[in-house]
């Protein structure tokens, strides 16, 4: 997951992002795949991922790219690997796409499309976890699982290739570059890779749920997010003569007091919103009054209206409270190039698919609901343009020690999740198809939709 702005700034904003908590199962799971034969899709294609040879390849592929792990619009290797292998599997893909990002297609290369997303980039952390296949790059890890999310992805690429007699249609396998923070997603939207796209999935793995079963919730999954830097200039002196000075300390302390209302005065109780004020830098000795005050944060929200008005009132706070103290201010939203991250928001029909086809794999009690979670997803940039759905994928065997969490030096993928993600990408895809594929006509049908 997530983060904006540049990547010098990423380390101070790590450890925000919270994994589920999930709560009851969904009791609704629907069953109308069940007539069709869709229903045995998605266990046809979690035999056939689980196969010894399959994992082998999958966790191979896997460990090579956590051993060379490569920031945001770096990922030169990693998108190499993936083009060797789609070409080993025989698939034509479009290359570079947004400086590193690969998009293959399977299936009859003709409409309904439908895409499947694997984020590419890895985090400006130092690995410690002690183990064979540990990052070989001093300072850069993938603790999001971003590694495993590629693998995954070809994993469905390859199960795809081997079922294309099955494919009513082509599947777009969108390997992007720099989802944290650098907003690849959006620039591969306006790249046009999602034109024709009828729907496109997305997921995550995560420590938070057990090995075997997935979470998500129609609506709004995870909040839009934006970031903030504030310069608070008075004018510095001596701090016993603070007659002579403007105090741009006083002044940011209200500034940040006064932004705290914000969400607690301002914003709707039952419409969760945050605003942290995470950096202040400001002064360096006990008895200097500094010139400036430099304050930073975050601001998010699970609707766009809500981030816009968030973001105009904390410029008005920042520039008003600083004004009663007599001090200036400046207010930067790190917006260009990359926009403030709009809320993820899964599709309600989408959710009814992934229902039906995660309740068919791995039983419907393994299918749990969740609450929203105020991390973010470069991902809500597609959700934007058309239909997608994003879920997360639990990793944690309960026999076994916690694994270490998302964004930390301890980072651990369970392996065993592979041929999951890999299946259920295939399975969501392929089955979107079959259902999108056009009706037959009923003769009495209604002439008016041929012209
Ligand atoms: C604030 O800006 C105004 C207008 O540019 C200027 O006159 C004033 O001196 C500034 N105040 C401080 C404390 O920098
Ligand atoms: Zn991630
Ligand atoms: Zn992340």
């Amino acid at each position: 997951m997530e983060t904006i702005m540049g990547f010098s700034k990423l380390v101070s904003l790590l450890l925000i992002f919270h994994l589920l908590n999930p709560t009851a199962v969904f009791s609704s799971s629907l069953s109308s795949s069940k007539s069709n034969g869709l229903s045995e899709i998605p266990k046809k294609f979690l035999d056939f991922a689980e196969r010894k040879e399959f994992v082998d390849w999958m966790v191979g592929i896997r460990r090579k790219i956590h051993e060379n792990p490569e920031l945001g619009y770096e990922e030169f290797e990693t998108s190499k690997l993936i083009r060797s292998e789609l070409d080993k599997l025989g698939i034509p893909y479009n290359y570079p796409v947004s400086v590193t990002g690969v998009v293959g297609f399977v299936g009859t290369g003709k409409p309904p499309f439908v895409a499947l997303r694997a984020d590419m980039d890895a985090l400006p952390i130092q690995e410690e976890v002690d183990w064979e296949h540990r990052s070989k790059i001093p300072g850069k890890m993938h603790a999001c699982g971003h590694d495993a999310h590629v693998s995954m992805t070809l994993g469905a690429a390859k199960i795809l290739k081997e079922h294309v007699e099955e494919l009513k249609g082509t599947v777009v396998l969108v390997f992007q570059p720099a989802e944290e923070g650098g907003g690849g997603a959006k620039k591969m939207l306006d790249e046009g890779v999602l034109d024709n796209v009828d729907a496109i999935f997305g997921l995550h793995v995560t420590h938070e749920n057990t090995i075997g079963t997935v979470a998500s919730k129609p609506g709004p999954l995870l909040a839009g997010s934006g970031f903030f830097t504030a310069v608070i200039t008075g004018r510095g002196g001596h701090a016993a003569l603070p007659q002579h000075s403007t105090d741009p300390i006083l002044a940011a302390s209200n500034v940040i007091v006064s932004l705290q209302h914000l969400v607690s005065r301002e914003a709707d109780p039952l419409d969760s919103q945050v605003v942290t004020v995470a950096k202040f830098q400001g002064g360096s000795a006990f008895n200097v009054i500094p010139d400036s005050v430099t304050i930073g944060g975050t601001f998010r929200a699970f609707s766009k209206a809500s981030l816009i008005q968030l973001k105009q009132r904390i410029e008005e706070v920042i520039k008003g409270q600083a004004a009663v103290q007599r001090c200036n201010a400046t207010v930067d939203f790190h917006d260009k190039p990359v926009p403030t991250f709009p809320p993820t928001v899964n599709d309600n029909d989408l959710h009814e698919h992934f229902l039906n086809v995660a309740g068919d794999m791995l039983g419907n009690d393994k299918v749990k609901d969740m609450k929203p979670l105020m991390g973010s997803e470069d991902f809500a940039f597609y959700q934007e343009a058309i239909p997608g759905y994003f879920y997360f994928l639990g990793m944690q065997d309960e026999n076994s020690p916690k694994l270490g969490s998302v964004h930390t030096p301890h980072f651990t993928i369970n392996e065993d999740v592979l041929p999951y993600g890999a299946a259920l990408h295939a399975s969501l895809a392929t089955t979107h198809l079959l259902k999108a594929e056009p009706k037959p006509r009923s003769t009495e049908g209604n002439l008016h939709d041929e012209l």
